[in-house]
């Protein structure tokens, strides 16, 4: 009889848990997955990525057709209603979807999910359930969930997190959102497009704290431009609630006099920290570090002998694609391959309208380490962009002095998220910006502001 029930438990069926499952099993391994949620897919699939990125296309969508902006390109439209209860439909589809397509590749790949609450009992056992489970490897892939502000009650009606703000039941006249980070941005656009006036309250004096300093800059103006209220270097003091309506109190985040705000919704997106409670992690003597996360060696074993830990519980950016590449490195890891994951190479997007997006260094970053050179590119010089009267943002490239090798690629432009990905397998394969400025791009595609912003560090773009 086999030493243990499974050779791999992987706990959590995130993109970082299922991922893991699903490697593990491809090399070979009897896997098991123990999820408590009712779906499998994790944050991501259920409340996070999937469902967010749902509602900001039918509200851009929806955003076109009653901005009149349209009606500029000649697409007259007239009484264009919103129906939310089929917009929420429509999203919560798209997640069934998606969630019920990871439960088919479970199946398909055999990896077993024992439903339930997983807790350790030592390292190689832990209860799911009425279940005990053992296995030769244990992933902790656990995720994260919202940040509490102390003194703020989430009711998930007035006040909610982001997963209250993707089921909101009508569109609030007045959203103050807290937190002018990723999901603030995210969200408060949805609603924004949706009717809604928004504020956003940020503590910090910029917004998208961990972005290039211009981005941060520009993002501001193009928010700002496209009517968001921006309270930066500003505090939330408290929150009250009364009869369904919301005073937020607000002041300098320097101290000084107070104000309110008075709200029908207040979303709270101050960030996310590791969901490692109630784990048991003391039965197995593993320590947190002062985040709260887990620490792991570069091959993503936890300090404990056949513990390993992958995604947003462990350091580095939260994000899906991360805990997704993770996932398969440990796997390979486990299965005595090399899985490895470039931290440094890790795009992030913000998935407003323009979408921001960036890899590598940025310009401060770069700076502190040594010479470097940038060359930017408007879209206002972009003739796609420019094609269809959609030119804010710009690309900037930035490469070490000496070798020219790119240390950074930040782009701000509505297909962001989707000409990253070029920027990042260039750093990937070590590319200089005179590669990208003589490789041939397709004409006319926003990408052309890559191949321009990387002529720029090479102090000759054409068309500006
Ligand atoms: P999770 O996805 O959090 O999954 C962990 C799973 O473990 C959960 O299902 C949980 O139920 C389960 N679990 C926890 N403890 C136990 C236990 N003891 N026993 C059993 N099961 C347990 N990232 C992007 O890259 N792109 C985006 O567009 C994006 N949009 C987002 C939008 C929102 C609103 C939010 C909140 C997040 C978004 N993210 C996005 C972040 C992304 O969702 C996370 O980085 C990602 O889900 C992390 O994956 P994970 O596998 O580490 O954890
Ligand atoms: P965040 O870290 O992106 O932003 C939180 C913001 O709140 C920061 O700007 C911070 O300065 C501010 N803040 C903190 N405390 C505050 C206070 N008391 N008052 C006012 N402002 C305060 O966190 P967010 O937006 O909650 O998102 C969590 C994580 O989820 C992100 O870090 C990201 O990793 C992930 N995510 C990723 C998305 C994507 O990739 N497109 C989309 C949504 C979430």
């Amino acid at each position: 009889m086999a030493e243990y029930d499974f050779d791999v438990l992987v706990i959590g069926a995130g993109p970082g848990g299922y991922v893991a499952a699903i490697r593990a099993a491809q090399l070979g391994l009897k896997t098991a997955c123990a999820e408590s949620r009712e779906t499998l897919g994790g944050t991501c699939l259920n409340v996070g990525c999937i469902p967010s990125k749902a509602l900001l296309n039918a509200s851009e969508k929806f955003d076109e057709a009653v901005s009149g902006v349209l009606a500029k390109h000649g697409v007259k439209l007239s009484g264009v209603e919103l129906d939310l209860s089929v917009m929420m439909a429509d999203k919560d589809k798209a997640v069934s979807g998606l969630t019920g397509g990871i439960e088919y590749l479970f199946k398909k790949n055999k990896v077993e999910w024992v439903k339930g609450l997983a807790t350790f009992q030592d390292a190689h056992t832990v209860q799911v359930g009425d279940r005990t489970v053992t296995a030769k490897n244990i992933v902790i892939a656990t995720g994260s969930s919202v940040t509490p502000l102390p003194g703020v009650q989430i009711d998930q009606k007035v006040v909610v997190d982001s997963t209250g703000a993707l089921t909101l039941e009508k569109v609030p006249e007045h959203l103050v959102v807290i937190g002018g980070g990723v999901i603030g941005l995210e969200l408060g656009s949805v609603w924004k497009r949706l009717g809604a006036k928004v504020t956003v309250v940020e503590y910090l004096d910029q917004l998208l704290p961990g972005m290039d300093g211009e981005v941060r800059k520009e993002a501001a103006k193009i928010f700002k431009k496209q009517g968001m209220d921006l309270k930066l270097s500003t505090k939330v003091t408290g929150v009250a609630v009364d009869g369904g309506r919301a005073t937020v109190t607000v002041e300098p985040a320097v101290g000084g006099a107070a104000e309110t705000l008075e709200a029908d919704a207040v979303l709270v997106a101050i960030g996310r920290r590791p969901n490692t409670e109630g784990l048991g992690l003391d039965k197995i003597g593993l320590q947190l570090n002062q985040r709260g996360q887990i620490e792991t060696d570069h091959d993503f074993r936890t300090a404990v002998d056949g513990v390993w830990a992958i995604g947003d519980v462990i350091p580095g950016p939260m994000l899906a694609h991360k805990a997704e590449d993770e996932g398969v490195a440990v796997a390979e890891n486990i299965a005595g391959l090399t899985g490895i994951v470039n931290h440094d190479v890790i795009p992030g997007v913000v998935y407003t309208h323009p979408e921001i997006a960036g890899v590598g260094l940025t310009e401060e970053q770069a700076k502190e380490r040594g010479e470097i050179k940038v060359g930017k590119f408007p879209m206002m010089a972009n003739s796609r962009a420019k094609a269809i009267d959609d030119t804010a943002g710009f690309v900037k490239v930035i490469a070490d002095a000496k070798s020219d090798r790119v240390l950074g690629v930040w782009i701000i432009t509505s297909v962001a998220g989707t000409m990253i990905a070029q920027a990042a397998q260039a750093m990937e394969f070590g590319a200089t910006s005179e590669d990208i400025a003589y490789t041939c791009h397709a004409h006319p595609t926003h990408s052309e502001a890559i191949k321009e912003a990387a002529m720029a560090v090479q102090g000759k773009p054409i068309h500006m």
